[in-house]
């Protein structure tokens, strides 16, 4: 058997790959190119994958007829074209439920850094500039009493609004279906849109979801809310989002993830009302190293005939 694995993982969760055949690991410190990835899987059994590796019908056809699983290191699979790797006799994996703390845990932490403007303090200590505290000082806005419109709620969602609610937050969420239980009321995209003090989305990219919110999307916001995305890039236009930002349409944004990442729209890095985090939702040790254990497990179930434990359902057209 050959199995790649597109990028470095912990040394410790490769080691049952190494028991099933031949390994390849990437040496770069760098995703692959799109070259050098369908070089890499010629003959694969198996490929452990990235959320920046895209893999499509050209990736699949380099990999050849063997290939068996696509198993990516990561919750989100917008990256896969899991209708072709089916087609191509495959099944594609996801890391689903070991990420979910982490990833609330960091959406409240950006969301209390932009609300309480953390990160511009501290820029502002840095810059060296003079300052001292006045009635009036850097002024935030509370959480307690004021509403969290969650966009899409599945285990992260969810997460959040716990977590929200122990902050003094109430909940409405916007999703296909009602949740049980007291994580909040079920309400359209507008009534979420207008009467929401901070928006966090959770939602995966889809082809319905991609610029999700837009300018009007934006206008359509609370005026004096915010906006957290933790989820995937493209759901919001970044254009629109800066000129929203510019203009006080928005008081802030608190972003994890980007249209074009690993590149950030030039005029979000010079708004002082915007929270850039390099795509952290999941990284913590632990997080992490359950991450590339679960892709790991996807690959030997899979090789060895016990089947994936964490299938991604191939969409139906
Ligand atoms: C995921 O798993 O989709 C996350 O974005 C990784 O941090």
């Amino acid at each position: 058997m050959r199995i790649v694995v597109t990028r470095a993982l912990p040394p410790a969760t490769l080691a049952p790959l190494t028991e099933l055949g031949e390994l390849w690991v990437s040496p770069h410190d760098r995703p692959l190119t799109a070259e050098e990835l369908c070089a890499a899987v010629a003959g694969a059994d198996a490929i452990v994958t990235m959320l920046n590796d895209r893999i499509d019908e050209s990736v699949l056809t380099a990999a050849g007829s063997q290939l068996r699983v696509v198993a990516n290191t990561a919750v989100g699979y917008d990256n896969l074209d899991v209708p072709a790797i089916a087609r191509h006799g495959a099944v594609a994996t996801n890391t689903p439920g070991v990420l979910v703390d982490a990833t609330a845990d960091l959406t409240m932490a950006l969301l209390l850094d932009v609300t309480r403007r953390v990160t511009e303090g501290d820029r502002l200590v840095r810059s060296g500039e003079a300052w001292s505290w006045d009635i009036g000082f850097m002024l935030g806005a509370g959480l307690q009493q004021k509403q969290l419109g969650i966009i899409g709620m599945g285990h992260i969602g969810r997460a959040v609004a716990q977590r929200a609610a122990a902050f003094g937050m109430s909940i409405v969420y916007h999703a296909r279906r009602e949740h049980d239980g007291d994580t909040g009321r079920r309400v359209a995209l507008d009534e979420l849109l207008a009467t929401s003090d901070v928006v966090s989305l959770h939602c995966p990219l889809t082809a319905d979801t991609r610029h999700l919110i837009d300018a009007s999307a934006l206008r359509r916001m609370k005026a004096g809310s915010y906006l957290v995305n933790t989820a995937r890039g493209p759901i919001v236009d970044e254009n629109a989002l800066v000129e929203a930002l510019a203009g006080g349409v928005i008081a802030g944004a608190a972003l994890d993830v980007y249209e074009y990442e690993p590149d950030v729209h030039p005029g979000l890095r010079t708004l002082p009302n915007a929270v850039l985090a390099p795509h952290l939702g999941s990284a913590t040790v632990e997080t992490r190293t359950r991450m590339a254990e679960l892709a790991v497990e996807n690959v030997v179930q899979t090789l060895t005939g016990g089947g994936p434990i964490t299938p991604i359902a191939v969409p139906s057209r």
